[in-house]
């Protein structure tokens, strides 16, 4: 988009100022306020249609960012299968060229997503979109003034404010909320029944607002809970997968612990050799894959393993778990956007427990402009 038309863009703002010690732990608790915020924006934003113009006509989407971004790209591509029906490649931005370059053509649209709109993972797909004069570029970017906004044809703006802490948090939930956005309003389009509508959406910012004040006391027990832990597993199905990555890779970020991010089905194809007792396993658990996951926890159970798990409210996976942290009761697919709060609340912990810095993370910098 032209600097003009970025210029254009409307600001909604009425938030609160409150005082926090670290800006991550800040922008964990904005996000409410930033969910609200962006459906407003989405609401009126008149690109939108357009947008879903786009992706309607594609012959192939695909959508592409790095770290934080890859994962909500990752759940975008269930939201579009799910609600629309329609099918949207996901590739590790970095990966792009290699995987998708020769392949791509004229006919196809290219979804980019990045917090800051300078990563240069990114931009190298769009540069060389844009060498082949492949114009279908669409973006969803906090840095409304960014490269990669230059470099698009229509962006959709993530609302957020700036991001300080080097561990992206409300950035990641508004971009799935966009996900979320994108894939009703195409499913309208199409004319499906959406299982979301838009005034289930309108709850989303009340249900973070209510997730963060129920889970915070249990995040810092967890944190206790997992203690000295150096190495675990965050599992996740279907709609859970891409919180099951995004929790394990804000815990390595900034609490230097390994945690390996999985789908839950694939754990017993070899990692499971790893439980013995007390070896620690995180669950990420949605209505529709209660029974699957179940019988996941049961196999670390009767190894000795230790569960902890984020779900619905449910005796029975209580029962099931050493360690469970109940989200609100939402509509299904609001899930991952609800149960990535308390994760990142125990990386927080976790992280100040160890004594370490969550926004300065060593040897990462909040933007990332190298290939
Ligand atoms: C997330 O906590 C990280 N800081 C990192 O993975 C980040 O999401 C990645 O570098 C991509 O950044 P972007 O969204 O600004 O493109």
């Amino acid at each position: 988009m032209n600097r003009k038309l970025i210029k254009n863009i409307p600001v909604i703002k009425d938030a609160k100022k409150v005082k926090h010690k670290h800006f991550m732990i800040k922008e964990i608790k904005e996000s409410p306020q930033k969910a609200k915020e962006l459906l407003r924006l989405l609401k009126k934003y008149p690109y939108v249609p357009k947008i879903i113009d786009e992706i309607y006509n594609a012959e192939n989407v695909y959508i592409t960012g790095a770290g934080t971004s890859f994962h909500a790209g990752l759940l975008g591509t269930y939201y579009f299968n799910k609600l629309a029906h329609t099918k949207t490649i996901i590739s590790f931005a970095a990966e792009f060229i290699e995987r998708f370059g020769d392949s791509f053509t004229d006919k196809d649209s290219l979804i980019g997503i990045s917090q800051s709109g300078e990563t240069k993972d990114v931009k190298n797909v769009m540069d060389f979109l844009e060498h082949k004069k492949y114009k279908k570029i669409l973006s969803i970017i906090n840095i409304v003034k960014s490269s990669i906004a230059l470099r698009s044809r229509f962006i959709v703006p993530l609302a957020c404010d700036p991001e300080i802490a080097v561990p992206a948090t409300k950035t990641f939930v508004n971009e799935i909320i966009t996900f979320l956005y994108l894939a009703m309003t195409l499913a309208k389009k199409k004319g499906i029944t959406s299982q979301v509508t838009y005034k289930d959406m309108e709850k989303l910012p009340d249900l973070l607002a209510e997730t963060i004040e129920k889970t915070e006391p249990s995040a810092k027990a967890a944190a206790k809970f997992l203690g000295k832990t150096k190495e675990f597993y965050s599992v996740g199905y279907g709609i859970t997968y891409p919180v099951a990555l995004e929790s394990a890779l804000k815990i390595k970020e900034i609490t230097y612990a390994h945690c390996e991010g999985m789908y839950s089905s694939e754990f017993k194809h070899g990692p499971i050799s790893i439980v013995t007792k007390n070896y620690p396993v995180m669950f990420t658990i949605a209505k529709s894959n209660k029974n699957i996951m179940l019988g996941h926890i049961n196999e670390v159970l009767c190894r000795g393993g230790k569960v902890l798990a984020v779900g619905p409210e449910d005796k029975e996976l209580k029962k099931q778990s050493n360690f469970y942290i109940p989200l609100p009761d939402a509509n299904q697919f609001f899930t991952p956007i609800l149960a990535v709060i308390p994760f990142q609340l125990i990386a927080y912990y976790l992280c100040l427990q160890k004594g370490y810095n969550p926004d300065q993370p060593r040897n990462i910098s909040k933007t990332v402009t190298v290939a």
